[in-house]
């Protein structure tokens, strides 16, 4: 809710340090607006906001407010504090050369890492201190309420070893495991993940011992006493913020599957990972979402993955991605998961490497389409979320079609098949990646969809209800939504649609639109 109304989150990351010069950033400004952008994720870096001590810079963070609003955007700003990718590369550098102080954590092998230890008050309290000073700022300067949402520190963890071993480190995991969270653990169990329970079951079902005795030998237990640690300091720094502003505050996550060859620590051990979800919501009630940083190139199984253990609590919001498969894993994002927010990273730079000679024009790139298509639409996807009435998929060239259920009809989507093979003799083609598009799919009524997305997608229809066995179409329009009054363009009946066999979204030689809506009946 942004201004006490729905918000449908259409954002980009700027790359990490893009914030830390208000210089840098001037021509980036324009460039977001005309990618359709609403909302641009932004980084507030420790170190440049609190270079000494309890002195704080505020002009840069002034300035990113008066950019984004300028170009009518708003901001989620992102708290590069304590850590960023598991390290703690953004500290102030009276933190970073201060290590009695501000204690590390410690290896295997005794060795410091540059990465703050969760297991120290000091780390704790400056981060929180500081963060306090931001989130007071904020409130204070932003009559517009440019910054909706802020993400509280970066992809946290300790990479290199399963756990911290710093003295104190050592010292809670050979103590007991804290009452509140067996309490916690005891009162769900029929919640926990599969593979807590599992560990926990396996080691006896105990109420109360260390965290070896409760959860078994084994770097899982790491994993999980680090979940604490960081899901407690990450809530005491995300607690002190909201005493200033309570604006929404959620963690992103380095995501990895468990697998048996690679442990945790290979990513950050203790992030908020599914098969530590109850610890973070445990630990963490300050936190109100917990996301997946999504790169990988089978979204939907990821995304599906991390739902699993976070959904319905945690709406979906994918606070980073890959700003070219972007422009179709949108689709499906809000589509079948009523995402709230979809983020491509490093749109700063998306279209302008290779060098700017070649530079595209920010409004042609696909991620700027499928935006400019979310845009008209979000009224129509807001007023749909939550109900089961829309649904969203990906589909790939040369792979199956997927059957989707909705409404009273059953939806089959596929990559659309080359109908036109290379000739016989022809040199064959050079093997390409297979092409990929997405699409969502909203049940206007009870013989009535709407369907968008980054094609060419097509789509036929099979009833899913008692009755006469056969789905027609009696009509598809293409046209665009405006003020979320939908206008119809042209009435596609022709080579369009097949002669009325299927609805294709985008592509295609008579370039089928980016929305349709499709009107069936049913004969036999
Ligand atoms: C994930 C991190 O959260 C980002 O800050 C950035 O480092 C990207 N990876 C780079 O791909």
């Amino acid at each position: 809710m942004v201004d006490g109304k729905p918000f449908l989150m259409l954002a980009g990351e700027l790359r990490n340090s893009s914030s830390s010069s208000s210089e840098f950033l001037k021509p980036i400004w324009p460039r977001m607006a005309a990618m359709h952008l609403n909302t641009v994720l932004s980084a507030v870096q420790w170190e440049t906001f609190e270079p000494q001590e309890g002195k704080f810079d505020f002009a840069f963070v002034d300035s990113q407010i008066q950019g984004a609003q300028t170009h009518n955007l708003r901001l989620v700003f992102l708290w590069f504090g304590s850590w960023k990718n598991g390290v703690s590369s953004y500290i102030p550098a009276w933190v970073k050369t201060n290590q009695e102080r501000f204690p590390r954590v410690q290896d295997k092998e005794g060795k410091g890492i540059e990465t703050l230890s969760t297991l120290s008050a000091a780390n704790r309290d400056a981060d929180a201190r500081a963060f306090a000073a931001l989130m007071r700022h904020i409130k204070e300067v932003d009559t517009y309420r440019t910054v909706v949402m802020i993400q509280v520190e970066n992809e946290v963890g300790v990479l290199g070893d399963s756990r911290d071993r710093c003295e104190a480190a050592n010292q809670a995991f050979a103590g007991p495991v804290p009452k509140e969270l067996m309490d916690y653990l005891g009162s769900r169990k029929d919640s926990l993940h599969p593979l807590l329970r599992k560990a926990w079951e396996a080691a006896g079902s105990k109420t109360s011992g260390t965290w070896e005795e409760v959860f078994g030998k084994a770097p899982y237990t790491d994993e999980l006493f680090m979940a604490w640690n960081y899901a407690g300091y990450m809530n005491r720094v995300a607690a002190a913020g909201k005493a200033e502003y309570a604006l929404p505050m959620y963690v992103n996550t380095w995501c990895s599957m468990p697998a048996p060859d690679r442990g945790p620590g290979t990513y950050p051990s203790g992030g908020p990972e599914p098969q530590v979800q109850n610890i973070w919501k445990a630990a963490a009630p300050a936190i109100d979402i917990r996301s997946p940083d999504l790169y990988s190139p089978n979204f939907p199984v990821w995304v599906n993955w991390y739902r699993e253990s976070y959904a319905p609590d945690d709406p979906l919001f994918i606070p980073e991605t890959d700003g070219t498969t972007g422009a179709y894993h949108v689709f499906y994002a809000l589509g079948q998961h009523d995402a709230m927010g979809f983020t491509p990273f490093a749109i700063d730079e998306l279209g302008l490497t290779p060098p700017s000679p070649t530079a595209t024009e920010p409004a042609d790139l696909p991620i700027a389409k499928s935006y400019a298509t979310l845009t008209q639409l979000a009224p129509v996807i807001l007023e749909n979320q939550g109900k089961g009435k829309m649904a969203g998929v990906v589909v790939v060239e040369g792979e199956p079609s997927q059957k989707i259920a909705l409404g009273n009809y059953v939806l089959e989507a596929r990559y659309p098949p080359n109908r036109m093979p290379p000739a016989p003799g022809s040199t064959p083609p050079v093997p390409v990646a297979p092409a990929h598009s997405g699409a969502l799919f909203i049940a206007l009524g009870p013989d009535e969809y709407l369907a968008a997305g980054s094609g060419p997608v097509e789509v036929t229809f099979a009833p899913n209800t008692p009755g006469a066995p056969i789905a027609g179409i009696v009509s598809i329009d293409e046209g665009t939504y405006v003020d979320g009054r939908w206008v119809p363009g042209r009435r596609l009946n022709g080579d369009e649609n097949g002669q009325g066999k299927f609805l294709r979204i985008g592509g295609g030689r008579s370039r089928n639109g980016s929305i349709q809506r499709v009107k069936l009946y049913r004969y036999r």
